[in-house]
């Protein structure tokens, strides 16, 4: 295993937990905050803080509103998704026995085992990879140089006894199907990489593992790194044998970056890929005729069947996925999955004391967030019930949180209270 040298961890520490770790606390703080009791805001406001805690507490100002309320006693309409994420309710799914028990997997490096990380934008996955770089116990380990400053990522080499690569990893072998490849890329391209590498004569099995996050939690952390200039221009959007056009997908801005970028004009472009990204980049694109705009199927019909189908693959195709807000226990399901793969850090969500921004949005636009996920909205209340139902088949204690949902079973009739 490889350990990082002081300097460097000090760094890692930073740059990577840093920007996760400190903008998720703070985000699921305000969320829940803001869900459950109101916003005192109009608008929003982006902020910079230099630590976490009962400062931002007071910095938020938060104040108890009364507002509507789903009762989930009362005997109206049936309970939907979307409903039940508003109110922080988890519709319980009846899943067959065979999407629900994890079958451990030996994962044998040196054979036919490869692992591919699918790193949705703004779920952690930079950290995640980090962790599968630097952090287990694989033999043999991967390599990593000491991290650079200005170049905010680790280089590493993963290869097995052989030379040859076993995970497709941003820090190992660089976006080799696209940055931020989505799953339609990863399936056409993986095995053409492999082949088309030196040393490479082998079966190989491949396993996906990605993370997965609260889609609103997520839309504004990705808003907010827009706006520090991020583009994810050069993403490929390959589908069906050809990258989307700029017809098919205009870009959201004129000039080189979006920086700066107001929360209005992020939510009004239509073409803005962060709606429901977790459901497109999870999808089979091609059963939804990709990006063209000639398909004969209807917005809802497409929409429709890329949720199925992100669904169906990240209960049946990938050997592992977990909500980022269940880290800690998604951590021991992975090491449950690939048996002799063990991690030699625990992923935590704490305190960290550094200089980022957060966003304070009023309830209005925590509504126009919501709108403009309802894939992503429903695709994460389905998995984050597939999770715990397996953690639980797992025998995998949950921690208790501040805002556990509440569990309710399909069907549930729902009335809304104005207090
Ligand atoms: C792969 O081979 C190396 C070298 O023989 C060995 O040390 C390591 O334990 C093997 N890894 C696995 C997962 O079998
Ligand atoms: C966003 O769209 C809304 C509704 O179409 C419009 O009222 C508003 O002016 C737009 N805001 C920006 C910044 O484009
Ligand atoms: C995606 O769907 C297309 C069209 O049905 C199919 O040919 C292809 O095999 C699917 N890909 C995966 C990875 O399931
Ligand atoms: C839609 O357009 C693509 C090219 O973008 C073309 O190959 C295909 O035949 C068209 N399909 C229909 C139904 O017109």
């Amino acid at each position: 295993m490889i350990e990082p040298a002081g300097e460097a961890m000090a760094k890692l520490k930073f740059i990577v937990l840093a920007e996760l770790a400190l903008l998720f606390c703070v985000l699921v703080f305000l969320f829940y905050r803001t869900r459950s009791q109101g916003t005192l805001l109009e608008g929003y406001e982006v902020r910079s803080t230099t630590g976490v805690g009962d400062n931002l507490w007071k910095a938020v100002g938060v104040n108890v509103e009364s507002r509507r309320y789903i009762d989930v006693s009362g005997g109206g309409e049936i309970l939907d998704d979307v409903q039940a994420y508003r109110s922080n309710l988890l519709i319980r799914n009846q899943f067959d026995d065979v999407d629900l028990k994890v079958e451990p997997i030996k994962l044998n490096i040196n054979k036919s085992d490869v692992m591919v990380v699918l790193h949705i934008q703004k779920t952690g996955g930079t950290t995640f990879e980090t962790y599968l770089v630097r952090h287990t116990n694989v033999k043999p380990p991967c390599h990593c140089t000491k991290m650079v400053s200005n170049y905010k990522r680790d280089v590493c080499t993963c290869l097995n006894d052989k030379g040859q690569d076993w995970m497709i990893n941003r820090h190992a072998t660089g976006w080799v199907c696209g940055v931020h490849a989505d799953f339609t890329e990863l399936t056409d391209c993986v095995d053409t990489w492999f082949n088309s590498q030196d040393n490479e004569h082998r079966e190989r099995r491949y396993h996906y593992v990605t993370l997965i996050r609260d889609p609103v939690i997520r839309f504004i952390s990705e808003w907010l790194h827009v706006r520090r200039g991020a583009t994810w221009k050069e993403c490929r959007l390959h589908c069906d044998g050809r990258d989307a056009s700029l017809a098919e997908v205009p870009f959201c801005f004129d000039h080189g970056t979006w920086a700066g970028v107001s929360f209005e004009e992020f939510i009004n472009c239509s073409s803005n890929m962060a709606f429901n990204r977790q459901t497109r980049m999870l999808a089979n694109l091609s059963l939804s005729d990709c990006y063209r705009l000639n398909s004969t199927k209807t917005q809802k019909e497409r929409d429709e069947i890329m949720l199925q189908s992100a669904k169906q693959n990240l209960m049946k195709s990938f050997k592992f996925f977990s909500p980022l807000e269940y880290i800690e226990e998604g951590q021991l399901l992975f090491e449950q999955t690939f048996l002799g793969f063990s991690f030699t850090r625990k992923m935590t969500c704490k305190k960290y004391s550094a200089a980022t921004n957060y966003a304070v949005l009023s309830e209005k636009h925590w509504d126009l967030v919501v709108e403009r996920n309802l894939l992503d909205i429903r695709l994460y209340q389905f998995a984050k019930d597939l999770f715990l139902q397996r953690l639980a088949r797992m025998n995998i204690p949950v921690q208790p949180r501040n805002h556990e949902s509440k569990i309710v079973p399909a069907g549930l009739k729902y009335s809304v209270v104005t207090l």
